[in-house]
């Protein structure tokens, strides 16, 4: 396959950034996006250019780290698919894919297509975590007993990597499927019960100080969402926050 890369290149925060045109030959269909962009990178890097900045870890979808819009959406055409398990079959030679970093005031540029989603980390410094005991009285996780409608629907909310792809989407840069996903995650176990009221008014505080908008239900954020987290996690944040404000 042969492509035209449109790829916007920033060189830090302060400067402004640009689309710049690369052209790339020789794709396998079968290689993955990001492994695209490392040939690519390894002929800017033969050549003397600077290699294009990108996030990636585990290439498996499971950590958040890779970002990306791919010709406008949030981790690219396919549904339910980070941008690390998207492959090249899913584009044709003589395509032209632009290829931009997650937009957000409150995801600043750091580099390219890098951007610092310090933010999430914060709003879950904030709230999304449970307290233990580890003084000797540590109760068995399997001592409690949890029923499975419960704990399916935790599991749902747990299944978010925390990508930013549901900012990126939304219009407002809204931040509440993310943090929908961790307080439900927590609000459906017993576990969680414990510091249910402070964890949802943390969260929301350090969210709207990070500067996220609001939801206004667009429902972008669920549809490029690549882990499915339903708009009913916005849902249950809104009750828990109503709750832990009125009880
Ligand atoms: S690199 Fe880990 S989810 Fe894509």
């Amino acid at each position: 396959m042969d492509l035209l890369l449109k790829i916007w290149r920033q060189k830090n925060n302060a400067e402004k950034g640009a689309i710049q045109n690369y052209h790339i030959k020789n794709i396998e269909p079968d290689m993955s996006f990001l492994e695209m962009l490392d040939v690519l990178n390894q002929q800017l890097i033969n050549g003397g250019d600077d290699p294009v900045a990108f996030d990636h870890d585990c290439r498996e979808g499971i950590c958040g780290a890779c970002s990306l819009v791919i010709n406008g959406a949030p981790h690219g055409p396919d549904k339910s698919t980070t941008t690390c398990q998207l492959h090249m079959r899913k584009f044709k030679s003589g395509d032209t894919i632009y290829i931009e970093p997650f937009r957000s005031s409150s995801f600043p540029v750091i580099k390219d297509l890098v951007v610092d989603r310090g933010a999430f980390d914060r709003i879950q410094q904030a709230g999304g975590y449970v307290s233990v005991n580890t003084s000797g009285n540590t109760v068995d996780a399997n001592a409690t007993p949890i029923p499975k409608p419960d704990a399916d629907e935790a599991f749902q909310s747990a299944a978010c990597i925390g990508c930013g792809a549901c900012v990126a989407a939304c219009k407002n840069s809204s931040a509440m499927l993310f943090v929908g996903a961790k307080v439900s995650q927590y609000a459906n176990l017993p576990q969680g019960k414990v510091e249910r009221k402070e964890r949802v008014i943390n969260m929301v505080e350090q969210m709207d100080k990070e500067g996220f908008g609001n939801c206004t239900n667009t429902g972008a954020c669920e549809a490029h969402c690549p882990k499915d987290i339903s708009l009913d996690n916005i849902m249950k944040l809104n009750q828990e926050y109503l709750k832990s404000k009125i009880l």
